[in-house]
C-alpha cells in the first residue's frame, strides 16, 4: 500500500470516509499504486454499513496535478497492452453506490478535474484552477468527461475545457456546472465535510434513488469510459505522446 492516499474516518464526522491526496511533493500527482489504494479505499467504503458518503480531498494548495508523468512515461515505453491503472478507479467512481462528494484547493490538473464529474457534490476554493491538458500532452478526454461535461455546461465550454485545454477558474467551474459552491480556501475542508455528513445523515434509501435518478444510465457512462480508453491508450503508446511527457520530465534540467 501508499501512504500518498491516505484513508480517514473522521470522528467529527460519522458517516464519513475521506479519501486524501498525500504527495504533496509531487503536486498530488497520481500513481498506479495511488489508484488501486483509492479503489481499496472506496470497496472498503462500499461495503461498511456505517459509511454513508465519501469525500475526496487534496492537500493545502493542490487537489491533484493528475497521473503521475513519469509513470505516464513508463507505460507509454512498455509496449504494455494493459489498461491504464485508472480506468479501475475510473469505473468504480461511476457505477459507485454511495455519495461521492470533493473539495478542491488549488491545482486540478487532467483526472483531478475529471473526477470531479463523478462526485455529486464539489467545494473548490477561490484560488483553484481546473485544466485538463489532455490535447497538449497528445491525450484524449478520458473519465466518460467526453459525454458527461457537453451535458454540464455545453458543446463549446466542453470543448474549451477538454480539447483547447483552457484553465477555468473556481468562479467558472461553478458557472459551468462542475462544481457546486466556491468557498475561501481556508472553509474547502470544513464545507466538504460539513457536505458529506449532511448527506450521511439523510435517509439513505430516498437519497440513493434520488441520486440513481440525478445520476442517470450508468451504462453509458462505462461505455464511454470503455471508447474513450481505446483512443487513450493507443495516444499514450503514440510518438507525439512520448515526446510531451520527455519534455515535461526534461522542463527545467
Ligand atoms: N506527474 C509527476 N510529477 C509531477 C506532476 C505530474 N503530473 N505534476 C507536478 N509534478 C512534480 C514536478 O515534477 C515537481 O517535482 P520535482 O520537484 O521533483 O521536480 C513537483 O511536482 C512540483 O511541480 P512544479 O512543476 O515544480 O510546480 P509548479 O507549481 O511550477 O507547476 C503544475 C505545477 C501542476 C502546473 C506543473 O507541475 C504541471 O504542469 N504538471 C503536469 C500536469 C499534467 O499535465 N498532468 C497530466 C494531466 S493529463
Amino acid at each position: 500500500m501508499t501512504d500518498h492516499i491516505l484513508i480517514e474516518r473522521p470522528e467529527t464526522h460519522p458517516g464519513v470516509l475521506v479519501i486524501r491526496f498525500n504527495r504533496p511533493d509531487k503536486k498530488n500527482a497520481i500513481t498506479s499504486a495511488m489508484y488501486r489504494a483509492m479503489v481499496a479505499g472506496l470497496h472498503e467504503a462500499g461495503q461498511d454499513a456505517s459509511i454513508k458518503a465519501v469525500a475526496f480531498l487534496g492537500t493545502e494548495g493542490c487537489f491533484s496535478a493528475g497521473n503521475d508523468m513519469a509513470d505516464f512515461l513508463s507505460f507509454a515505453m512498455s509496449g504494455s497492452s494493459e489498461p491504464p491503472a485508472a480506468v479501475d478507479l475510473l469505473k468504480v467512481l461511476a457505477s459507485y453506490g454511495k455519495p461521492l462528494v470533493s473539495g478542491v484547493d488549488g491545482l486540478a490538473i487532467g483526472i483531478g478535474t475529471t473526477l470531479h464529474m463523478h462526485c455529486d457534490m464539489t467545494v473548490a476554493s477561490t484560488r483553484s484552477l481546473f485544466k485538463t491538458p489532455f490535447v497538449d500532452l497528445a491525450l484524449v478526454p478520458e473519465a466518460a468527461s467526453s459525454l458527461l461535461a457537453p451535458r454540464m455546461m455545453g458543446h463549446q465550454r466542453a470543448f474549451a475545457l477538454l480539447a483547447a485545454g483552457e484553465g477555468f477558474s473556481a468562479e467558472q467551474a461553478r458557472e459551468a456546472g462542475l462544481i457546486w459552491k466556491v468557498v475561501a480556501p481556508e472553509e474547502v475542508e470544513m464545507e466538504t465535510l460539513k457536505l458529506a455528513a449532511a448527506l450521511a445523515a439523510k435517509p439513505a434509501g430516498a437519497l440513493k434513488i434520488a441520486r440513481d435518478l440525478v445520476r442517470g444510465s450508468t451504462e453509458e457512462v462505462l461505455a464511454r469510459i470503455d471508447a474513450e480508453m481505446l483512443h487513450f491508450s493507443a495516444q499514450l503508446r503514440s510518438a507525439e505522446a512520448r515526446a510531451a511527457f520527455e519534455a515535461f520530465m526534461r522542463r527545467g534540467k
